[in-house]
């Protein structure tokens, strides 16, 4: 193995950016439980204006970055979710899939997850992290990892 799995801080809300993205999909595939929200982590988090409402029509999704993260947001009729962009599975950008209901199907090849758990449908081992959204006038604003 190329790498070692103890560079990852454990709960950390994404596998490293800066790593190839072979290796980010390798490791997605390895430590599926580092996928946690903010809230789960405990993390200390930054709101970030993201996206008007007016961008996200109900039953569509967006891809956003939040202070260099990839965020992916979906409105399910009127109520704002947000995750991270990144699919686990090779990376395909979650904000460019297909929102059907409360599940995102991402347009590389397939997988499905929930846009309110973060969890995949076939398997809730892989999971991406929720963020928080909050939505303040007509702006959408999403929390992420003060320490991102
Ligand atoms: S990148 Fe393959 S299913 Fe998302």
């Amino acid at each position: 193995m190329p790498y070692s799995l103890y560079e990852i801080k454990p709960f950390t809300h994404q596998v490293p950016s800066k790593l190839p993205l072979n290796l980010r999909r390798d490791l997605s595939k390895l430590t599926p439980r580092i996928y946690r929200s903010n809230r789960e982590q405990g993390a200390m988090t930054k709101r970030i204006t993201v996206a008007k409402i007016t961008d996200l029509e109900p039953g569509s999704c967006l891809s956003v970055e939040a202070d260099g993260i990839g965020v992916a947001l979906f409105n399910v009729n009127g109520r704002i979710y947000a995750l991270d962009n990144t699919c686990p599975h090779a990376g395909g950008p979650l904000g460019e899939g297909t929102l059907a209901g409360e599940v995102v199907e991402c347009p590389w090849h397939g997988w499905r997850y929930s846009v309110t758990t973060g969890e995949r449908l076939e398997n809730p081992e892989f999971k991406v992290a929720c963020y928080e959204v909050q939505v303040t006038g007509d702006l959408i604003q999403v929390s992420v990892p003060a320490n991102s």
